[in-house]
């Protein structure tokens, strides 16, 4: 096999860094686990990249695809239709939360987004209210890669050299309590203020111009913050208030990550829009979707009227196949349940990192964890850059894989080893992964 830097240019991967060493070469999954083309073994804390919801190796999810590339492997969804984008529609509309009916399939998350602020802007030009049009998310949120997502995604560092980008994105406060300036001893008065903070930005910008908010349930980057109590209760208020949709980006949340079939179910608020992608498959084939309420599809259901947005793989019909396959077993194996079931001992087993110095906060709901290391506990400091740098990308990162467990540790935030196991996950990975964390973050202590 020829060397993987020779022809393959990886995704968000500084290539120099291989120059002299191999490429992690991943062959084999099964369950929780993957192996490397050297036979090693490791625990995918991560599943995959936060995808693998069923786990590894479900030759079921392999048998459907096959089985629908055998009768129909392509067929477009643009003004035609297949039998399993149809049934997959039905099957989702029947698990979101209130009137959200109507399934856009798109083939990953970054295509969802687009999808959902094309639509906001598309529904408000043919409701009257042709000037709105800018989005509102927050610092440090990823909401994926392509032009308008990038635009969204609240991360400097990857958005500066593809400057300028769509116009009208206007970035809010998160919610890292950790880290709270204002507030930060009471999670309600945090979250009404973070959540307010919307409110003032729509003031700012003119209600007439703002089109849509785009949340995670619980934000990924920056690792794992969940919303404060009240949060999304108030950001909904304030939506209603100023005519503004509530965009539920859950390409990460949905589909069992924590505990629910939907983040918005989790939290108990009722988005105008959710996207999703990822699990909605457990990563056997790529699909992504924008699911929208009853009330954004009418103004296009005119004689003429039409979304004119579309994607040639959206909705195609193997993953269509493997999805529902993939529903099917998140149904007999009550999965979700699982993740309710065991969330707390998962949140308890990470929680006895606590006593290693470098732990400063353990943050996250279902199966999806941040921990963020600081240098002092008491003052919560932070590392600097060239300590951040040293330790994360020279040293964690490696050194976590080295000892058999397949994580992310991130610093597009405050540094955080980020965790979300395949949801099949049960008390002894939880313990392995400790351990391995445990063993690894007191090694790195004395490389400070
Ligand atoms: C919240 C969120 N939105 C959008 C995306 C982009 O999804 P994709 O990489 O499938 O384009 C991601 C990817 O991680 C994500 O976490």
């Amino acid at each position: 096999m020829a060397n993987a830097t020779d022809h393959l240019w990886m995704h968000f991967t500084r290539m120099a860094s291989y120059s002299a060493g191999e490429v992690p070469t991943i062959v084999r999954g099964e369950g929780a686990y993957v192996w490397d083309a050297q036979g090693r073994r490791y625990l995918d804390g991560l599943a995959g990249l936060f995808v693998v919801n069923a786990g590894h190796g479900r030759t079921e999810l392999a048998e459907a695809a096959a089985k629908q590339a055998g009768e129909l492997a392509y067929f477009p969804l643009w003004s035609y239709a297949h039998p399993k984008a149809i049934e997959l529609a039905e099957r989702i509309a029947a698990l979101t939360p209130g009137d959200l009916n109507r399934i856009f399939f798109t083939t990953g998350g970054s295509e969802a987004v687009e999808a959902a602020w094309k639509l906001a802007r598309a529904y408000f030009k043919r409701t009257g209210k042709p000037n709105k049009y800018k989005v509102i998310s927050r610092y440090i949120a990823y909401h994926g890669t392509s032009m308008g997502a990038l635009s969204i995604t609240g991360l400097p560092g990857i958005k500066s050299d593809f400057e300028p980008l769509v116009p009208g994105a206007i970035k809010v406060p998160n919610t890292n309590f950790y880290r709270a300036p204002e507030h930060g001893d009471d999670p309600e008065a945090f979250g009404r203020w973070a959540a307010d903070e919307i409110g003032r930005a729509i003031e700012r910008e003119g209600p007439d111009t703002v089109a849509a908010v785009f949340l995670e349930p619980v934000q990924n980057s920056g690792g794992c913050f969940p919303p404060p109590p009240g949060y999304f209760e108030r950001v909904r208020e304030i939506c209603d208030a100023y005519d503004v949709l509530l965009v539920s980006d859950e390409v990460i949340c949905s589909w069992g990550r924590l505990g629910e079939y939907f983040g918005a179910v989790r939290y108990g608020y009722q988005p105008d829009i959710i996207t999703t992608a990822k699990g909605i498959t457990s990563g056997y084939a790529p699909l992504g979707a924008m699911i929208a309420s009853d009330r954004l599809m009418e103004p296009f259901l005119t004689e003429t009227g039409m979304f004119a947005h579309g994607v040639t793989f959206g909705g195609h019909p193997v993953s269509c196949a493997v999805a529902l396959a993939n529903l099917e077993v998140f149904a007999r194996e009550d999965l979700v349940g699982h993740v309710r079931a065991n969330e707390d001992a998962f949140r308890a087993t990470l929680e006895k990192l606590y006593d290693l110095p470098i732990v400063g906060d353990v943050r996250g709901d279902g199966y999806f964890y941040g921990i963020e290391l600081v240098k002092d506990k008491t003052t919560r400091e932070t590392f600097t850059e060239a300590e951040s740098e040293r330790l994360l990308r020279g040293f964690l990162s490696t050194a976590l894989f080295q000892a058999g467990l397949y994580c992310r540790a991130d610093d597009r935030g405050d540094p955080v080893i980020q965790l979300a196991p395949p949801l099949i996950a049960e008390q002894q990975h939880f313990d392995e992964i400790e351990q391995i964390l445990r063993t690894v973050l007191t090694e790195a202590w004395t490389k400070l």
